[in-house]
């Protein structure tokens, strides 16, 4: 299949057009590299550096690349930013999705795979989070994503659109090529193992009177390469149908704390803590429900140990990459 994968030079994005290569799919990759890295994207894929607010270069790559299907994964994704300036995600998030709508139908390009958040509960009202549960983000990342869910619903009805939404819990690890390198960063791996590497001082646990099983925040952590490869899965009900699909490995999930604990195994330092305040809008747990997409798609987790998923982002960090 001819496939346009937005926002392709970023971290999960990356990842994803190495699974869509690996299948034999054409893949095009359009990102603005303003999160995204050149470098990052395989150099089988096609490039185009461009926005989603372009139509008319939008219109260009459907019909240059005769594209069938699309993975959205183009979006700006920090919740403490979106809160100071929603704006610039409404814009990008929904605005620029719209964008990328439009210039679907224009071409008859009817399907679409899309990358959404956890951040689509809020605070959820029970563990495991089911795709059923209460929508209420806390937050305007949240709340733009679950917009665009909501469009594609409507688009679904009025102009047969087929999408699969999937929601990420935390993504992490590498492949062996693309890792994840957000400048800032915000996340907990990569910040955990830059202070193993000296690049940073120490890691800051973000509060330590959660009701958890260590007063940290408890979080399920998917590999990237498992995540790529629900996309590459969900891609496949698209002739028939749309569907909504939680993504995270489910089970106990892991602390802050085991977090740390593990990558100073892993690393073989004692990584220096400080213990911090909450960071606001953090919920204290956060579990996948990932049955509907284990029973429907036949997904399964295969890097489900933390110490696994930790070792494959250290091995990243440490190696000298051309995608990098
Ligand atoms: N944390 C720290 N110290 C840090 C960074 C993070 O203690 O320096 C903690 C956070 O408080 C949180 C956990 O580590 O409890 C994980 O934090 P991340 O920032 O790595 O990930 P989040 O769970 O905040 O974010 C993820 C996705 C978002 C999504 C959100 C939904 O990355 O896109 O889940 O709540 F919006």
């Amino acid at each position: 299949m001819n496939i346009l994968v937005t926002g392709g030079a970023g971290y999960i994005g990356s990842v994803v057009v190495e699974e869509c290569l690996k299948k034999g799919h054409t893949t095009i990759v359009l990102d603005n590299l303003v999160k995204g890295h050149r470098n990052s994207v395989h150099t089988e894929a096609h490039f185009v550096e461009g926005e989603l607010l372009d139509g008319p270069l939008l219109k260009k790559i459907f019909r240059e690349n005769k594209i069938e299907a699309v993975i959205h994964m183009a979006a700006y994704s920090l919740v403490g930013e979106s809160v100071l300036d929603p704006a610039k995600y409404y814009e990008n998030n929904v605005v620029g999705g719209l964008s990328l709508l439009d210039a679907m139908q224009n071409s008859d390009v009817k399907k679409i795979v899309f990358s959404s958040t956890a951040a689509v509960y809020g605070e959820p009202e029970k563990q495991p989070v089911e795709e059923t549960d209460r929508l209420a983000p806390t937050n305007p990342y949240g709340e733009t994503k679950l917009a665009f869910e909501h469009a594609l619903g409507w688009y679904e009805n009025a102009y047969g659109l087929r999408y699969a939404s999937l929601r990420y819990f935390n993504a992490a690890g590498a492949s062996a090529k693309c890792g994840e390198l957000h400048d800032p960063e915000t996340h907990l791996i990569p910040l955990v193992l830059q202070a193993a590497a000296g690049k940073i001082p120490a890691i800051d646990i973000f509060g330590e009177d959660y009701p958890t099983r260590d007063g940290t925040c408890v979080r399920d952590y998917i590999h990237v390469v498992d995540l790529a490869r629900a996309h590459i899965l969900a891609l496949q009900i698209l002739g028939e149908r749309s569907a909504v699909y939680n993504l995270g490995c489910g089970g106990e999930g892991y602390t802050v704390n085991e977090v740390v604990s593990t990558a100073c195994e892993v690393t073989g330092t004692e990584i220096p803590k400080r213990i911090s305040a909450r960071r606001p809008g953090d919920p204290a747990v956060l579990i996948a429900g990932s049955d509907k997409i284990k029973n429907e798609l036949g997904w399964e987790p295969e890097f489900q140990d933390l110490r696994v998923i930790i070792q494959s982002a250290w091995d990243w960090m440490n190696f000298e990459s051309e995608f990098k």
